[in-house]
């Protein structure tokens, strides 16, 4: 449902390939500060980064996710984040993540707001949302200029095992048409 590739005015959005796992790898999923508030621990190997690559792929084969590889225009073998929809019936929740280096440019509101777009263009789709922990100002802030509105808290909703062996509360955004 959701295009292989999406350029914006900075950014092309692609389907993940092989050859990711190891930039992925050197760029951020070893970072904590970048995956404080992710639902998975940094990787302590770039096997964990290729096995997380190798199951976006298979997702995109099977079109139950869509996870899209960011990278700068021209620059399509160095990516730098991810950014994914998961469509569920007339919703699709969207996560995202950044190195850490290209953090505040607004790149993931370019990115962001091109894919809530196309989500919303789809005729099927009246809803697209997003979790993020209470702490995590970078993301809610985000959200917000992408113009997704707080819609409530979710108490002990996700498990975020970098900061607390319990699960978390959420703040719920949506975006809708
Ligand atoms: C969340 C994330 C994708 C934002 O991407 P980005 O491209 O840097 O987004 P922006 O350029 O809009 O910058 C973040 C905004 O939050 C603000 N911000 C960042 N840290 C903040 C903090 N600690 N407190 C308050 N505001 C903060 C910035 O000032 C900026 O807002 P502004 O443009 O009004 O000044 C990036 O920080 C990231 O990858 N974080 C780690 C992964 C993550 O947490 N993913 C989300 C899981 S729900």
């Amino acid at each position: 449902m959701l295009p292989p590739r999406i350029d914006t005015e900075r950014l092309t959005l692609r389907e993940p390939r092989p050859t990711d796992g190891p930039v992925l790898y050197r760029e951020y999923t070893t970072d904590p500060e970048v995956t404080r508030y992710m639902v998975w621990r940094p990787h302590q190997a770039p096997s964990e980064t290729q096995e997380y690559v190798d199951v976006c792929i298979r997702a995109w084969k099977e079109r139950s996710r869509f996870p899209y590889v960011m990278t700068f225009h021209g620059d399509e073998h160095e990516p730098i984040g991810m950014l994914e929809a998961r469509p569920r019936g007339h919703t699709v929740d969207v996560g995202y993540v950044l190195a850490r280096r290209h953090w505040r440019k607004g790149i993931m509101p370019e990115a962001l707001t091109a894919l809530t777009a196309l989500c919303l263009a789809q005729p099927e789709v009246y809803r697209v949302q997003a979790t993020c922990d209470v702490e995590n100002l970078a993301s809610a802030r985000l959200l917000e200029k992408c113009g997704f509105v707080r819609e409530g808290r979710l108490e002990r909703h996700m498990l975020h095992p970098n900061i607390d062996p319990e699960p978390r509360a959420c703040f719920l955004y949506a975006r809708c048409r």
